[in-house]
């Protein structure tokens, strides 16, 4: 199969600061991004992460059918840093300090779908324990239904825990409903999975609701900005 980019697609980018100096950007996954996503899922899934192994995340980021957005945490350069770093010689730049001011970006959380027939399928969202209640779970639902959006899906579909009540009620906020129940479907425990769908996202009903709930996101996190490419 051929290899693709992952980091000229011209996929959804969602920017916001949660405090001063420190800034997350929601940007599409890339091969380097594994080991902590990795973790991330064992952490957020556990006794589920073994379907997801580090050799089955390269091969969905090498499926043009699959796409995966990360949250990343990154140091905000101050001005005088900024201007301080004009000064360095370019090739200095370009092997040492600017390798410096980039090696901040921790990820805390990734969400991925695979598409199938204008469905947008969600694998899973997950975010790193100490990082949640922040806004950065919905930041990646709102970069995932973009993006699917961007990918001409007309629903998005999951399926979750019939337990995992949080999870359920972030879905429920973005309008999907219950639509079915897989019986025994997580074999780590026999639980039943919950099936969830949006309407059609490209309605103008799910569009308004959508945009909204986007506005209430960004008002909820003052300190947060968007920015949707
Ligand atoms: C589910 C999960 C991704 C939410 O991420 P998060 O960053 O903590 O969520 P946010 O801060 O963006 O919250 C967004 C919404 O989620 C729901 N939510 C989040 N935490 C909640 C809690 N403790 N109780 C109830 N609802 C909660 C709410 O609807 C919330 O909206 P609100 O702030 O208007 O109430 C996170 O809890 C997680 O990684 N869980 C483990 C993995 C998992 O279960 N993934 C989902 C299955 S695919």
């Amino acid at each position: 199969m051929e290899e693709r980019s992952r980091v000229k697609k011209p996929d959804t980018m969602i920017k916001f600061q949660l405090m001063p100096g420190i800034y997350y950007v929601i940007r599409p996954m890339e091969y380097e991004d594994i080991p902590q996503v990795a973790q991330i899922d064992r952490e957020a899934f556990p006794g589920e992460w073994v379907f997801r192994s580090q050799s089955a995340y390269k091969q969905d980021l090498d499926n043009p059918s699959v796409r995966y957005v990360v949250a990343c945490k990154g140091r905000h350069v101050p001005e005088s840093e900024r201007q301080a770093m004009q000064k360095v010689p370019w090739f200095k730049r370009l092997f040492s300090y600017g390798r410096h001011l980039n090696t901040s970006e921790d990820i805390v959380g990734f969400s991925g779908f695979w598409m199938m027939v204008g469905e947008a399928h969600i694998i899973a969202i997950g975010v790193r324990n100490g990082y949640r209640q922040l806004g950065i779970g919905e930041g990646l639902l709102i970069a995932t239904i973009e993006l699917a959006q961007i990918l001409n899906a007309h629903v998005v579909t999951l399926e979750v825990r019939a337990s995992n009540v949080i999870a359920q009620e972030l879905y429920r906020k973005y309008g999907f409903q219950v639509v079915g129940r897989r019986l025994k479907y997580y074999s780590s425990d026999g639980e039943d999975a919950i099936i969830m769908s949006t309407d059609n996202i490209t309605s103008l009903p799910f569009q308004a609701s959508f945009q909204q709930l986007k506005k209430d996101h960004a008002q909820m996190h003052p300190e947060l900005f968007a920015q949707v490419r």
